[in-house]
């Protein structure tokens, strides 16, 4: 299944009738508000706040900020034209992501820039980057030696980011960059998820060593993102693909766009692009480590579609139980947990009054694993993504990249590296956790495991 096929269940909209004040989540306390809940266990907050209400106020140290609970309601504002991309969330990413670029621009300039990057991630352009992310799966299985320790944190990041930098910046030699993103990105999501949840500004800007590593981490971001805009122009190559896209585009009146607007533009690509799909890319291998019944089953199905041969972006498709493990593992651990906005106009949502200027958050982690919208919603269970079952999952109880204008440009390209990954890994190897691996769940602007460490063990 994609997964959007899930069936519509409850309309959702703004009501009609008089509108509301959304109730209050319980447990603020003074000062901090309920930023203490979303620093100390923040999945566990999120997951609870739907037994308020459909729409609840929450204290971040001054600020009310509203959180949706309900799918139908997070469908709502992700499509309404009434809420822009802002709120905590992307203030705090603005150190990284800039204001220029199209993960946090609004209005023409966002739509001009749709359109700029939108080619390179059509359903019809994906089959192009099919031998680049075979030849990358398959380098990282011959990577492993069989009975090996695999360090999963910094393979992931490496294969996600030499497949994003290969097909979508034609870069080569990228490993040693993979590890400085990783390693930079861990420093940076954190330390912005304590600025959004915790906003004590100046605070953040004190001599303090976890304020100066952050610093640090994050200049070297903008860094490579300079290293790699430099050699592009020293080159003087201009190959059909989307660095080239990016660095000819012109603004709205025909004129090449400002440096700081590439700059943005190649950290918008560069940096979800590696950062999602890295930690999707550790839980899948958790998944095959802890549950060995799914691990085998990929394994056979995989070796039944291919006939034994190295598994290929051409059979993907066919490779119905090796995508329901991937749709399943990223509904349990989406990496994209949380999400923000903020209402242009006064305006409602589900019959609550959301004034102009509020900040709204949502938790696709939360919406996932509700038992309102899934039967045993905490079981690992990929069949639940089988044609007659996914009907009844309710619409937007599973929008991993989100709907709307600002849906991830990036879903078919995207799903299609995890599946053959997840194929060409579980061809070869079967999983256990090694001695020192830790497996709980590190929160940041996304999710991923602390440290995960495996044994690849051949069949
Ligand atoms: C936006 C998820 C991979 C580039 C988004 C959004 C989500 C998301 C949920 C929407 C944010 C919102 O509604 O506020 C994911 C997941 C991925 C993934 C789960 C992989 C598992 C990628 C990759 C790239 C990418 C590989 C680029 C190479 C972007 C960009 C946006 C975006 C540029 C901003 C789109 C806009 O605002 O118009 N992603 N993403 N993503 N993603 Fe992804």
């Amino acid at each position: 299944m994609t997964v959007e096929s899930v069936s519509p269940r409850t309309p959702a909209g703004p009501g009609t009738s008089a509108l509301r004040e959304p109730p209050s989540a319980g447990g603020a306390v003074p000062v901090l508000g309920h930023g203490l809940h979303l620093v100390r266990d923040p999945l566990a907050f999120m997951s609870g706040l739907r037994r308020y209400g459909d729409v609840v106020r929450l204290r971040l140290g001054p600020k009310t900020v509203y959180a949706v609970t309900t799918p139908a309601l997070t469908g709502a504002l992700a499509l309404s034209p009434g809420f822009s991309i802002d709120g905590p969330l992307w203030e705090s990413l603005e150190g990284l992501l800039g204001k220029e670029g199209v993960a946090t621009a609004n209005g023409p300039r966002h739509r001009r820039q749709r359109r700029t990057i939108q080619p390179a991630f059509r359903l019809d352009a994906v089959p192009g980057y099919g031998p680049v992310m075979e030849q990358e799966a398959h380098a990282l299985t011959e990577r492993w030696r069989p009975g090996e320790t695999v360090d999963c944190t910094s393979e992931s990041f490496r294969v996600a980011v030499r497949i994003a930098a290969r097909c979508l910046l034609r870069g080569e030699y990228m490993d040693e960059r993979a590890e400085r993103l990783s390693t930079d990105l861990a420093t940076v999501f954190r330390g912005m998820y304590r600025r959004m949840v915790i906003p004590l500004g100046p605070l953040y800007r004190l001599p303090f060593p976890a304020n100066r590593e952050f610093d640090r981490a994050l200049a070297d971001l903008h860094l490579l993102v300079d290293e790699i805009v430099a050699e592009r122009r020293s080159s003087g190559q201009k190959p059909d693909d989307l660095l080239t896209a990016l660095l000819e585009a012109k603004d709205d009146n025909g004129e090449p766009i400002g440096e700081q607007e590439i700059h943005d533009q190649v950290v918008a690509i560069l940096t979800p692009g590696s950062e999602t799909v890295a930690s999707t890319i550790m839980w899948l291998l958790h998944v095959l480590a802890e549950h060995p019944e799914h691990a085998e089953k990929v394994r056979t199905e995989v070796e039944s579609v291919t006939g034994g041969r190295p598994v290929g972006f051409e059979h993907v498709r066919s490779l119905t139980h090796t995508n329901n493990v991937v749709v399943e593992a990223m509904r349990l651990r989406p990496a994209v947990w949380i999400l923000t906005r903020r209402a242009v106009t006064d305006t409602a949502l589900g019959g609550y009054r959301i004034p102009a200027g509020a900040d709204i958050v949502y938790s696709p982690y939360a919406i996932q694993r509700d038992g309102r919208s899934y039967a045993r919603p905490l079981d690992f269970d990929p069949d639940r993504w089988l044609p007659e079952r996914a009907k009844e999952v309710p619409k937007y109880a599973m929008s991993p990249f989100s709907v709307g204008n600002r849906k991830c440009p990036s879903d078919h390209f995207s799903m299609a590296q995890l599946s053959l990954i997840t194929a060409a890994v579980s061809a070869k190897y079967r999983f256990e956790q090694a001695g020192g691996s830790d497996d709980s769940t590190r929160v940041g602007i996304t999710l991923r495991p602390q440290n995960l460490l495996l044994r690849a063990n051949p069949w």
